[in-house]
């Protein structure tokens, strides 16, 4: 029996840009997706997993059919990401092998703070553990990556990779991760405003504006990529106040682009008055969550007055380590 787990995470800055290549700036931070697997005496996969709500979804898979499954309409459409990223593990590790697979997720599920990513890589990880007895991140990787695919098509792979490696990461798409690192620990508040539209849906919406209003569009694209780069600047120099300013106007310029809603504004607001450096959205948008970087001192009273608010509000650093087995 293997046993792993992965990290959820959150965009500092760049969500949707990153879609068309410009640079992204993402965190992992420790709210976990946990991932069991077990080899099993047949070839079939059997996959069971508890989600945030605490429900039980079950499907079996054999034969190439997915045969029974328990738990209501939506178990197929939440497993077979899932299905993928076991079944592709098994491809690129070159292994025929039925398994049982138990998730438990700790991530808000359609939050922004990329829970299918981290049960994909969780997933993975696992399987590779339970088969060949040690981690591979480059076919974990590749595995999650394949499912993030069946979820949304146009994946910019930047959730995947921060699940994966954890840590701080300059992510620009098809490239290698570029590690930064801090030598002291910022302080976040996730807040957790409510369900939204699929990430898909919102990536689309934002491409198809960009299509139809390039000439406007597109500068904000440049704007955004520019500030990432600052972002990083400003994180590394410890100048939390031009971080959280940053901060602020990507969150207008996520805005513009139009994923954010009346509570998201109102949320990000109502942190920045109480005295952070900066919120903004994180995520695709429409709902999902906020983050806010505060300083110790300010902590209590950003959170409390965030609480009166929102249904869920979490405080968290940047956690140094991806997948792993424990
Ligand atoms: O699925 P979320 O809410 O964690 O957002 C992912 C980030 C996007 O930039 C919106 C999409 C992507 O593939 O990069």
């Amino acid at each position: 029996v293997t046993k792993a787990i992965a990290p959820s995470k959150i965009i500092l800055s760049g969500e949707h840009f990153v879609v068309e290549g410009e640079p992204a700036l993402v965190a992992a931070i420790d709210i976990y997706a946990k991932c069991i697997a077990e080899e099993r005496f047949d070839e079939s996969i059997r996959i069971e997993s508890k989600d945030y709500f605490g429900k039980i979804h079950v499907i079996k898979y054999s034969k190439n059919k997915i045969i029974d499954y328990a738990g209501d309409k939506n178990t197929k459409r939440i497993l077979r990401p899932v299905l993928i990223s076991v079944l592709k593990t098994l491809e690129y590790s070159e292994q025929k092998k039925g398994l049982d697979i138990y998730i438990n997720s700790e991530i808000p599920p359609s939050a922004g703070l990329g829970s299918s990513a981290a049960v994909a890589v969780a997933t993975s990880a696992a399987v590779i553990g339970e088969i060949k007895g040690n981690i591979n991140k480059e076919i974990i990787w590749k595995a999650a990556f394949e499912a993030e695919r069946a979820v949304h098509k146009n994946p910019s792979g930047i959730d995947v990779t921060i699940s994966t490696f954890g840590g701080l990461i300059l992510y620009k798409k098809g490239e290698k991760p570029n590690f930064i690192k801090l030598d002291y620990k910022p302080i976040f508040i996730v807040g957790l405003i409510g369900k939204r539209a699929k990430t898909g849906k919102l990536v689309e919406k934002v491409l198809k504006l960009k299509k139809e209003f390039p000439s406007i569009i597109n500068p904000l694209y440049i704007s955004a990529g520019n500030l990432t780069i600052k972002l990083v600047e400003a994180l590394k120099n410890k100048d939390l106040k031009t971080a959280g300013l940053l901060m602020n106007i990507n969150h207008r310029l996520l805005s513009a682009i139009g994923v954010s809603t009346p509570k998201l504004d109102m949320i990000v607001n109502t942190a920045i008055k109480k005295g952070a450096y900066g919120a903004k959205l994180t995520g695709a948008g429409g709902g999902g969550s906020i983050i806010a970087l505060v300083d110790e001192s300010k902590l209590e009273k950003v959170k409390s007055s965030l609480e009166k608010k929102i249904k869920k509000v979490y405080v968290s650093s940047i956690v140094e380590e991806g997948v792993k087995i424990v």
